[in-house]
């Protein structure tokens, strides 16, 4: 069985004020019967752990580069995130791919970085409303898991989150029917290229998953949890989220 995975992906929000919203999370969920990370940004990672404190919730970094060191300025390495204690990196999401041309092959490489580092690494895929729009969403989908995945993938140090572009931020949230053809897809491509390892790797859906639609979600064969954007920012939203994860 994979343990469900309720990610929470702060994008570039969150001050120390915000860190009160960690803290309660950990109130409400004493005992989680599924993990649980929050990807604050890279600045409070530290002070995320500390308001964390002995409780299971993870802390993850939203993006890391592919090299150990050098000179990268303004970039964060795996080691540097595994070194101020997260333990796990999401990586390939769209907003990057988008922001800063991130292709498949960067993201293999960050990937293997994450792998080398320690970290778990959230890779995420995803069509775009014109890709949807001309059939190509399971071919699209294909091949970012093709070439953004290296070799040695592995249930414990990779997660897939699928994520149309167009259901991000936008209220817009994928239909059952489509999650469930693209969740199916996804574990399909891992069984071929991984065997039965694939059988341990978590696949995430993301994309306006909020406390009123997660229940339905949850419910779909090969969900195995959530990347969250906006709905996490606040315990009480992450919190249903999370309830609806823990009885699906
Ligand atoms: P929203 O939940 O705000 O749509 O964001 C999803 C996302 O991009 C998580 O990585």
């Amino acid at each position: 069985m994979r343990r469900k995975l309720a990610a929470g992906n702060w994008k570039m929000n969150g001050l120390g004020a915000n860190l009160a919203e960690i803290g309660k999370l950990t109130k409400l969920h004493r005992t989680p019967v599924c993990d649980i990370m929050i990807a604050p940004p890279a600045t409070i990672i530290t002070s995320a752990l500390v308001e964390a404190g002995d409780h299971a919730l993870a802390i993850g970094g939203q993006d890391c580069h592919a090299a150990t060191s050098g000179a990268h300025t303004g970039d964060i390495s795996a080691e540097m995130l595994r070194d101020a204690g997260a333990g796990y990196v999401i990586l390939g999401h769209s907003e990057r791919r988008a922001d800063h041309g991130e292709t498949d092959e960067v993201v293999r490489a960050k990937t293997e970085a994450a792998h080398a580092a320690g970290l778990v690494a959230v890779v995420c895929v995803g069509e775009t409303l014109h890709h949807r729009q001309t059939n190509s969403t399971l071919h699209v989908v294909g091949t970012q898991l093709a070439e953004s995945l290296p070799n040695g993938v592995s249930g414990a140090n990779t997660v897939v989150a699928y994520e149309p572009v167009w259901a991000i931020g936008t209220g817009e949230v994928a239909t059952l029917d489509q999650i469930a053809e693209v969740h199916d897809f996804i574990r399909a491509e891992l069984k071929t290229r991984f065997g039965d390892e694939a059988d341990a790797i978590r696949v995430l859906y993301g994309g306006s998953v909020k406390p009123t639609n997660a229940a339905e979600i949850f419910a779909v064969s090969n969900v195995d949890g959530a990347l969250v954007g906006g709905a996490s920012l606040k315990a009480e939203d992450f919190s249903g989220i999370i309830a609806a994860l823990e009885t699906a």
